[in-house]
């Protein structure tokens, strides 16, 4: 059965069909999956109603799984499969505290940041709950000439929590907080496959740029933000269950929606592949 292609929009992202992932890939398939997913930077598979030792398989189509950051949300009997649930979130007025609201690329202050997140709907609530994605690559391309000069080797150190960031993150334990570092990355990246700019960017995280004044530098930040989060590069997945989407944490930003009824019961399992560390796309 070959697989059938239907890309997203004209930018990127493409939904897969004519596969079952809860049977074993071949060779060949697992090739052309790897393929897609570096040109198109975010695969959407429904009706996959897996295990979560299946969705761990799929994930192993495209890398090696890292471990969850968050160890309260993991599956017991599947470490490697975190869980993205609504009786997990806190509630600050009646109102969910989702995690990954505003537009982020997954941990950004690791040395060598996820590859690749992938979620698969177990339960979703009747409305809302979208996770949207942008093209960072495209985004990069639209810039001016003096601006793609200006950053060419810019660089942010990305820690934790930034001291502006617009949401807040989990609470860690001393231990989880400890294992955490910070790092110093590029604003533009080179993909480590298909060689593309890309801006990298999480607000969350980038405690400034490396060499600018703390005021001019978060002001470049939310420019670059303004410029990358525009509904012209976003794609938004409205979740079914049984949907699984995998996306290039180096190619898109991404972002949770909190809109869903709190009485709803939202229910996803996550996982991440292993990433390396980010070079710069000019030096
Ligand atoms: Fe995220």
């Amino acid at each position: 059965m070959a697989l059938q292609v239907l890309p997203i929009n004209s930018i990127f992202g493409a939904e897969i069909s004519n596969i079952d992932l809860a049977q074993p890939a071949t060779a060949e398939t697992r090739e052309q999956l790897n393929k897609l997913f570096a040109e198109h930077a975010v695969l959407v598979f429904r009706n996959q109603y897996l295990e979560p030792a299946q969705f761990v398989e799929t994930g192993r189509i495209f890398g090696e799984l890292m471990e969850q950051q968050v160890k309260q949300f993991i599956l017991p009997d599947h470490p490697l499969v975190g869980i993205n649930s609504t009786r997990d979130l806190p509630r600050k007025n009646g109102k969910l505290q989702v995690r990954g609201e505003n537009y982020h690329t997954d941990h950004s202050n690791y040395l060598e940041p996820p590859k690749a997140t992938s979620l698969l709907a177990v339960e979703i609530p009747s409305y809302g709950g979208d996770t949207q994605f942008v093209d960072v690559r495209k985004a990069y391309d639209d810039l001016s000439d003096n601006m793609k000069k200006k950053i060419a080797t810019l660089r942010s150190k990305h820690i934790y929590e930034s001291s502006r960031s617009p949401r807040s993150f989990a609470k860690l334990t001393a231990e989880e907080h400890a294992a955490i570092p910070n790092v110093i990355q590029p604003i533009v990246i080179k993909h480590p496959i298909s060689a593309r700019p890309a801006l990298y960017m999480n607000t969350g995280r980038m405690e400034g740029i490396e060499g600018m004044e703390p005021e001019d530098g978060f002001a470049l930040i939310d420019q670059l933000y303004k410029h990358a989060t525009q509904s012209k590069y976003e794609y938004r997945h409205q979740w079914r269950v049984g949907d699984l989407v995998i996306w290039d944490n180096r190619s898109v930003m991404h972002q949770a929606n909190a809109d869903y009824d709190p009485e709803e019961y939202r229910y996803l399992y996550r996982i991440m592949l292993k990433g390396q560390q980010l070079e710069p796309a000019f030096t």
